[in-house]
């Protein structure tokens, strides 16, 4: 079976096309397809006529959409209306990737009390299954939910798939790498990190992630997911986490969102269930700790068996 990939050279993508590896796996770049222009859509998936697509592709700078409305709104809403109309043409299965910032409005105030998690709000406590309510707070997020609609609407045969905080080896590109890759980089420039400690998602690895949607795509099982590593952490912790795992000293300081403010406002809280997946006893997503060591591993951060140990020399 043929399965187009867009965004094929992003930090999901790349991990996609390695864990398709028994299909016949059409690789897209940005150079070679542009899912917000409908021509190039139809021209590039007609002529490829693959039984299955994941569209990988979106406009992900956060804070750049708030800026770049149109933008935001033409890559993220309208080239997943694009996608949908061919993937139907096609009788194509569809898998989308979606975000936990379809989530985030629930009119949160602050309680300023650590738990193990980090400073959490005090309305939304629990993990966002399937079956909650979106409610964006954001220009990413809305323009993220309106793309959701248009597959639900125009693609029969779709797989939504809501994830959240990736980090993969090839980076992203727009973001110019991942939070992993920033975090090392920053403990060995500065004396210490400064992270926000208020906001708590469940932070994924895209190897994972792939993996999953592999095996999604054999099934008849249409609908929304929300597929993320188990467990959950603030940006504050999972900075901690990966320092650890590194075997690098840097302290990191707990900070607010109010202490680092930026153009988009962000959730709380966001954490995934993967209620659906768990409902068909497909859940056996790791805890994002283990997810995490084996990335540090695979990028040569720490060696196998040996996490904690500090790699100085291998830095850049
Ligand atoms: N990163 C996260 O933490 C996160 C969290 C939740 C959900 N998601 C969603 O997961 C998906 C994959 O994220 P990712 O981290 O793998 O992103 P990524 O590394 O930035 O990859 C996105 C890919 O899409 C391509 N692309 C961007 N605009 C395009 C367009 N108009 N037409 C065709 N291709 C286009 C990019 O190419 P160029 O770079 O060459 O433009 C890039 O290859 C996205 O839909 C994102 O919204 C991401």
């Amino acid at each position: 079976m043929k399965v187009l990939v867009t965004g094929a050279n992003g930090q999901l993508g790349t991990d996609l096309c390695r864990a398709l590896h028994k299909f016949d796996v059409i690789p897209l770049t940005h150079a070679d397809i542009e899912v917000a222009d409908m021509t190039s859509v139809k021209d590039v998936m007609l002529k490829h006529k693959p039984g299955v697509i994941i569209n990988t592709a979106g406009y992900v700078r956060v804070d750049d959409c708030e800026t770049e409305r149109d933008k935001a709104f033409s890559v993220n809403a309208l080239g997943a209306r694009n996608v949908a109309v061919v993937a139907q043409e096609l009788g194509a299965r569809l898998v989308h990737l979606s975000t936990d910032y379809v989530f985030g409005d629930v009119g949160e105030t602050l309680v300023v009390s650590r738990k193990r998690e980090g400073l959490v709000p005090s309305r939304k406590r629990h993990p966002y299954t399937e079956f909650d309510v979106p409610a964006p707070l954001n220009t990413y997020g809305k323009s993220m939910l309106a793309g959701e609609n248009f597959i639900r609407h125009l693609c029969s045969r779709h797989f939504i798939v809501r994830t959240s905080g990736l980090y993969g080896i090839a980076g992203s590109s727009a973001k110019r790498g991942n939070f992993v890759e920033t975090v090392l980089r920053l403990a060995r420039e500065r004396d210490e990190l400064r992270i926000v400690d208020d906001q708590v998602l469940s932070p994924t690895y895209t190897r994972d992630l792939a993996h999953k949607i592999a095996q999604l795509i054999s099934t008849e099982c249409y609908g929304m997911y929300h597929i993320t590593n188990k467990g959950h952490c603030s940006w504050h912790r999972f900075a901690g986490e990966i320092l650890k795992q590194a075997g690098l000293k840097t302290p990191v300081i707990p900070i607010t969102t109010d202490q680092y403010p930026r153009k988009a406002r962000r959730p709380h809280f966001s954490v995934l269930d993967n209620y659906h997946l768990r409902l068909l006893g497909m859940d056996d997503m790791r805890p994002w700790q283990e997810a995490l060591k084996d990335y540090l591993i695979a990028k040569g951060h720490i060696k196998q068996g040996r996490s904690g140990q500090s790699r100085k020399k291998n830095t850049q």
